[in-house]
């Protein structure tokens, strides 16, 4: 929204949302202080807030002034009932559906942006049109491909915009008038229209094809570390081949983020729901095979520390699920900190822009969904420290575990780092950052994925 009110500075953008205290945060002064770390987006802020965008908790003026509306709030997996653990949680979608019905007093073209599964678009009409007043709603779905740590760059140079919209002379004049609003930096044949459904679904499948790419690799990866193959040099032999690219072939500890692992399960499920149990289990091998490589990780670091890491240290670098954001959904580094957790490792953290308050909360989420005793979460949570400086978090560590790409990574002193730790020292690089020859001059033990 930020992006399209700078590109439109014609356009008001009014963001509402119920918490308080996160659009307090959209409107504090201290451009630092943004509820969402993302490279670029303050200087956004501070171009448009204020002039044509509003940050606010007026909901219902919010509804009553716009001509077009997005639903941009979140679509979890369902933790309850029929779909628990697969399906997608509609419950914020519908109750904005029925907001936007109740409070309206005019037509609105109301534009899916959450990701959702196919034909809610549908179900979203069918409440805005049964409870509403002889007012016309047209609904259009508009996903959304950015990813963090690089939105801005993304949202201005966006490799495609895409809108479905429902077959009638309605829903052409909305994706007409949604069109007109990309249109005024996206060059038009970069904007693609689709029917309402398909548009849904690519969100879906883009999603699941890139996460098939990263378990791809990442199965390549066990390969080549009983084989004596490099990983990264079949990445880069295979990526030459330009039907196959080279983007997304970097082997990692797992994939995480919000969207890969929760639309893939939407997309299982959906298959199973039209009977296709043949296509549910292709893609669901996809998350199988990223459970198997974050557990495959945290099985290495306990076998080569000698099959035990009772009591020792063991640093994470990084909690984020990618670099240059500070998002920790799921984020790999949580389930190795977890597998470590169980063999009764110390955890110690650092991340560059997680706070120790996000950590805990993680690993408490972890232990609330896992039914532990409250003796054995309190010794749990006994063992995990959060660090606000690198070499204190390494010091006196019995390995290191690179489970975030940050480039800072690469620049701390070493040999520094190595004298003050346990010997042997050993550094597990899950996301292969660090130079492996330096690091093994040095003297450390060095294991990178898939080498
Ligand atoms: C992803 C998609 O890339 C976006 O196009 C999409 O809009 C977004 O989900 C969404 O649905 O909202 P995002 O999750 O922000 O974006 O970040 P990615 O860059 O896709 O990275 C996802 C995970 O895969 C990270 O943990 C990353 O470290 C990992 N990854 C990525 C690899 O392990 N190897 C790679 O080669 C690339």
């Amino acid at each position: 929204m930020s992006v399209i009110a700078q590109k439109c500075p014609h356009i008001t953008v009014n963001v509402v949302d119920i918490n308080p205290s996160r659009i307090a945060d959209w409107n504090n002064e201290d451009l630092d202080k943004l509820p969402v770390f993302e490279p670029g987006l303050s200087d956004v802020i501070a171009e448009t807030r204020g002039r044509n965008l509003f940050f606010s908790t007026d909901i219902e003026k919010g509804i009553r002034e716009a001509q077009m509306i997005f639903i941009s709030v979140n679509t979890p997996t369902k933790t309850y009932g029929i779909g628990k653990g697969m399906a997608a949680d509609l419950k914020y979608v519908e109750l904005c559906a029925r907001q936007i019905a109740e409070v309206a007093t005019e037509d609105k073209i109301v534009v899916e942006k959450s990701t959702l599964p196919v034909r809610t678009a549908q179900a979203i009409r069918t409440i805005l049109t049964n409870n509403s007043k002889n007012i016309r709603f047209s609904v259009l779905s508009n996903p959304e491909f950015l990813a963090e740590g690089t939105a801005i760059n993304d949202l201005h140079f966006a490799d495609r915009i895409l809108i479905g919209s429902e077959d009638d002379e309605d829903g052409k004049i909305a994706e007409q008038k949604l069109v007109d609003i990309y249109a005024n930096w996206i060059p038009r044949e970069r904007i693609i229209t689709t029917r309402i459904w398909s548009s849904e679904l690519s969100k879906l499948t883009a999603n699941a094809f890139l996460a098939q790419r990263i378990s791809s690799i990442n199965s390549i990866s066990a390969l080549c570390e009983k084989t004596g193959a490099d990983v990264d040099e079949i990445a880069s032999a295979i990526g030459a081949d330009s039907r196959i690219g080279s983007k997304f072939l970097k082997a990692s500890v797992g994939f995480g983020g919000s969207c890969f692992q929760k639309d893939i399960l939407n997309l299982v499920y959906l298959c199973r729901h039209f009977e296709l149990p043949e296509v549910a289990d292709y893609w669901e091998q996809v998350i199988k095979m990223n459970d198997y490589q974050k557990y495959r990780f945290s099985k290495q670091i306990v076998e080569t520390l000698f099959n035990t890491v009772n009591g020792k240290k063991i640093t994470l670098l990084g909690w984020a699920f990618k670099k240059d954001t500070n998002d920790t959904r799921e984020s790999p580094s949580m389930y190795v900190a977890w597998d470590l957790l169980h063999e009764q490792a110390e955890i110690h953290v650092y991340d560059p822009k997680v706070s120790k308050d996000q950590i805990m909360k993680d690993i408490e989420y972890l232990l609330n969904g896992n039914y532990e005793t409250e003796d054995q979460k309190t010794s749990i949570l006994s063992r995990i420290t959060v660090h606000s400086d690198p070499y204190n978090a390494m010091k006196e560590a019995h390995g290191i575990a690179v489970t975030t790409e940050w480039d800072e990574f690469k620049t701390y002193e070493w040999k520094t780092i190595y004298d003050q730790m346990y010997k042997p020292a050993f550094i597990f690089d899950g996301r292969n950052v660090l130079d492996a020859e330096k690091m093994r001059k040095i003297g450390f033990s060095f294991k990178g994925i898939g080498k």
